[in-house]
């Protein structure tokens, strides 16, 4: 995998459709933050903190419908980074039965390093990595 990236995989089932019956948009952008996650976990492995939060999700396009029973394969990349923050692009393939694979949707999310404070508290931190 060149760079930072990251594999995750959902299928869609009834609980994640929409009244016109294809999958909720709020569901996929979960997916997308989730997939997100996954490529800051591996991005931060090894820094000196205490998490990642989403601190922004950018130009989200829905670019095709996805429907009941497909597979949507997200590939999660980070593509720059900054002090505290770093930015992953994240795109989302539609797999299903009798359709080609499709890119559904693609995003670009923000992500903050953070750090616990004596009261508790996560505040942003350096995360010393680039890419
Ligand atoms: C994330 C958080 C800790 C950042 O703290 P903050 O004091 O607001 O930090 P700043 O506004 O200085 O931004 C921190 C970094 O994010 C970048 N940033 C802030 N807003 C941004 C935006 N809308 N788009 C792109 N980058 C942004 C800043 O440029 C800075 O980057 P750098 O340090 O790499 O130069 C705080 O805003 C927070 O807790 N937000 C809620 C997070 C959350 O609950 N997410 C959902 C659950 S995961």
């Amino acid at each position: 995998m060149p760079g930072f990236s990251a594999k995750y995989s959902q299928m869609v089932m009834p609980d994640h459709i929409n009244i016109v019956g294809t999958l909720f948009g709020g569901q996929m952008i979960a997916w997308v933050d989730l997939a997100a996650a996954k490529v800051a976990f591996r991005f931060l492995k090894g820094a000196d903190i205490d998490g990642a939060v989403t601190r922004a999700i950018d130009k989200v396009e829905f670019k095709e419908p996805v429907y009941l029973g497909d597979w949507v394969n997200f590939t999660a990349t980070v593509i720059s980074s900054g002090s505290t923050s770093f930015r992953i692009e994240v795109e989302a393939h539609a797999e299903g039965r009798h359709m080609d694979p499709r890119l559904a949707c693609v995003a670009t999310v923000v992500m903050v390093a953070v750090k616990k404070d004596p009261d508790g508290n996560y505040i942003k931190t350096t995360h010393g990595k680039t890419c």
